[in-house]
């Protein structure tokens, strides 16, 4: 099912928040349970990503939650890394010049944790033409960053938590588990034992795990037994993610099947709205309400100053569609202070009684 809302496009900013009041099939959801705020990757609007420093930065900015990315070393080592191949953030290519597999790839699973730890961690690459993904953020082949470890990046958080007397979760991606399968390892058991080992354990503990593959949490919660909160990733099929099909999850029912297994969702933000009719308004899909039916956290991606959808001109008009206008319960951003801030001034203009 799809909603529209009210005329957006060209409307003067002030006429935001009353215009978010007449949108028709989801109500705002202020004022309820705290929203949360996900550094996903860290702060990479500011620090390259997954690096400790850029940790530290995303802890300190207020957000509630840090994004950890998994996988496997040769030496069967979690460390905290997007994707499956050093190449795009590190200088692999050209302190293991030989290493690459036949597709020109470099693997973390074909390094150890010692050699891996050798590498300088840059700002992410596109491969293509060499040149930064994000121009405007933190320089290329510039600093110096390593990679770091589950353990390495637990102990940041728990330390700082007892530092700062506040409790700032973890939100763990398992990334790829068929593809590790694959090649003799078994990423989500090596994860639970970390996790478990650092207390992470229980339903109520401060700690997500998310996974774009749906049979993979299935093992996570019935085979593995695990009881700590699991969020189903919602991808599109062609993107190739995980031998996952997202199709039938996009429907009432398909968020029941969901919830038998998981606490939440994590969906693109695009999954979510559409973009503009021809009228200038939000085209707003059931995603929300349906999980919200279903008793659904919904935790969205990718909230981006620097890569905003055509239909907004600032980050902050994003984050007004999404947590106040639609409702959802958190998302991943690459600015956690943005997000912190908007939030914050939201609440306090609720308790004054203003939009
Ligand atoms: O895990 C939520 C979000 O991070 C999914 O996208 O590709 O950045 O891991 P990705
Ligand atoms: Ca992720």
């Amino acid at each position: 099912m799809l909603c529209t809302v009210a005329t957006l496009k060209n409307s003067p900013q002030f006429l935001l928040p009353l215009l978010f009041a007449l949108i028709s099939c989801q109500p705002a959801a202020f004022g309820g349970e705290k929203k949360v705020v996900i550094a996903h990757r860290g702060a990479p609007g500011y620090l390259p990503e997954h690096t400790l420093e850029s940790k530290a930065m995303a802890y300190a900015m207020g957000a509630d939650y840090l994004e950890q990315d998994v996988v496997l070393t040769k030496d069967n080592r979690l460390i905290i890394l997007h994707d499956v191949h050093l190449d795009t953030v590190t200088n692999v290519a050209q302190l293991f010049p030989k290493r690459a597999r036949k597709d020109g790839r470099y693997y973390a699973i074909d390094f150890t944790l010692a050699e891996i730890k050798s590498l300088q961690v840059t700002e992410r690459i596109d491969l293509k033409n060499n040149t930064a993904v994000y121009p405007g953020r933190f320089p290329i082949r510039s600093g110096k960053f390593e990679i770091s470890t589950l353990k390495e990046e637990l102990e940041l958080i728990q330390g700082l938590n007892k530092s700062t007397g506040r409790n700032v979760g973890i939100y763990v991606e398992i990334k790829s588990p068929a593809w590790h399968r694959k090649e003799g390892k078994d990423i989500s058991r090596a994860t639970l034992e970390i996790l478990y080992s650092y207390g992470y354990r229980d339903k109520d503990d401060n700690a997500y795990i998310q996974c774009f593959n749906a049979a993979e949490l299935k093992r996570l919660r019935y085979e593995l037994k695990t009881k700590l909160k699991l969020v189903q990733l919602i991808g599109e099929n062609d993107w190739n993610e995980a031998p996952t099909d997202y199709e039938p999850m996009k429907t009432l029912k398909g968020m029941g099947e969901i919830a038998k297994y998981a606490d939440g969702i994590g969906p693109w933000i695009f999954q979510i709205v559409k973009g503009l009719d021809k009228q200038g308004n939000l085209i707003v899909t059931s995603m929300v309400k349906d999980a919200h039916a279903n008793g659904l956290k919904v935790h969205p991606y990718t909230f981006r100053a620097d890569s905003l959808p055509a239909y907004v001109s600032s980050l902050e008009e994003l984050l007004r569609i999404f947590y106040i206008g639609i409702g959802v319960d958190g998302g991943f951003t690459d600015f956690p202070d943005r997000v912190v801030k908007f939030l914050r001034e939201a609440e306090y203009r609720r308790t004054q009684g203003k939009k």
